[in-house]
């Protein structure tokens, strides 16, 4: 195998190329062949072999992650059957006892793991505003061996300093794992590993994936011995993603940049649009100079995606029927793919989250999450205004 070669290339031809050569199949198929065989024949019984049994290595999955590790600048990648079954792999290098520093503001999913489960198993969570650094140094322990953050955050965008956090952090214990929830972002836009991160995870059923028809996770790493514990437990615990999605993802990464392009032009063009319609209070997108972190999110950043957030005025049965006039945007669940999606995280996608702790981070019900997708911009700002026409909202006096 041979894709080391790409790893001098640019991002884009890496990501058509990089784990794909031809010349390491013999029918020299141009995209890697879908392998369904479960196991392997052996040429002896204490011969070793490149592939045992599928779930401790796969062709096709091993093409895919040579291609993610090139596309994060790591040495290593691996992928898992969810976004949250990655997480729980990497729960598994921690011990009872073990204490979890984790972003306050996380996927409501991301965050019922650590509350609902990791902690039946007698690890410790807290949690963090990962914007102020010596809260997160604050809330470290002698017990702490994971810290976990997603930047920008899922819904509100957030945006903390990854090269901030990782140093304050390794200064305090340089054993701590640090993780970077990269799925808002993808590898395109941002790579944790180069600002000093030891793992970045991403829901590959996202971005990297694209069209909403997979549901995977993967990590990226340069560690050596993080990799050998990881890959020991990918096997071990065996949450592996199927060869078929595997393959969907490799074609859906040969598009990534283009289509991280287009979401990025589409969402900026969307939230100068919202930023001056009188029935929207307020429009959260880390590339317009409204946003708080807008220079930390530049400095750390090539770009930013399609996810963006709207406060709209009047109240939650105006925000429903906001989503009821709505015509190019899909009500649903799930970000990061061609279409658009737009729903309200109070009561979809962080209803997980009990309801004090979701008002005090600010999740509040007229607040509205848009993954915007690659379609004509002028359909979508067309969909959006006419929507938010018909609903019966009232515009605040000097609005
Ligand atoms: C930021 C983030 N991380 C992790 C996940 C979990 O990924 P999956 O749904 O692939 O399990 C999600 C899902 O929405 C997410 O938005």
């Amino acid at each position: 195998m041979n894709a080391e070669k790409y790893y001098e290339e640019n991002f884009e031809t890496r990501a058509i190329h990089c784990g794909q050569d031809a010349s390491q199949w013999n029918c020299r198929a141009v995209v890697p062949p879908v392998v369904l065989a479960t196991t392997y024949q052996q040429t002896g019984p204490d011969v070793d072999s490149a592939y045992v049994y599928s779930r401790s290595g796969n062709p096709t999955r091993h093409s895919l992650e040579k291609c993610i590790a090139s596309l994060e600048d790591a040495k290593y990648a691996l992928t898992y059957a969810s976004g949250l079954s990655t997480q729980m792999s990497i729960t598994y290098l921690l011990s009872a006892g073990d204490h979890i520093v984790a972003g306050d503001e996380l996927y409501g999913g991301t965050n019922r793991f650590f509350r609902t489960c990791a902690s039946k198993f007698g690890l410790e969570i807290e949690y963090a505003d990962f914007r102020q650094v010596d809260q997160v140094i604050d809330t470290i322990k002698s017990n702490t061996k994971l810290v976990w953050f997603e930047t920008p955050t899922n819904p509100l965008l957030k945006v903390s300093d990854i090269r901030a956090v990782c140093d304050a952090v390794k200064q305090k214990n340089p054993k701590i794992i640090i993780v970077v929830d990269n799925t808002f972002m993808s590898p395109y836009f941002q790579k944790p590993l180069n600002l000093g991160a030891d793992i970045s995870m991403n829901s590959i059923t996202k971005y990297m994936n694209g069209h909403s028809d997979v549901i995977m996770g993967c990590i990226s790493t340069n560690d050596d011995e993080l990799f050998k514990q990881l890959k020991y437990y990918q096997n071990a615990v065996g949450a592996v993603p199927s060869p078929f999605d595997c393959f969907l993802v490799n074609r859906g990464l040969k598009t990534l940049a283009v289509r991280m392009e287009r979401h990025y032009k589409n969402a900026l063009a969307i939230a100068k649009f919202l930023e001056t319609h009188k029935k929207v209070k307020k429009v959260i997108y880390p590339a317009l100079e409204s946003h708080p972190d807008y220079e930390i999110a530049r400095k750390q950043s090539n770009g930013f995606s399609g996810m963006m957030g709207m406060h709209i005025c009047g109240d939650i049965e105006n925000a429903k029927e906001f989503l009821s006039h709505l015509k190019v945007f899909t009500l649903a669940e799930s970000l990061g793919a061609v279409e658009s999606l737009i729903e309200i995280p109070s009561l979809m996608t962080h209803a997980s989250i009990p309801k004090e702790t979701r008002e005090a981070l600010g999740i509040c019900d007229t607040f509205i999450r848009i993954s915007v997708g690659i379609e004509n911009v002028d359909d979508l700002i067309h969909d959006l205004d006419q929507a938010l026409n018909k609903s019966e909202i009232v515009i605040p006096e000097g609005a």
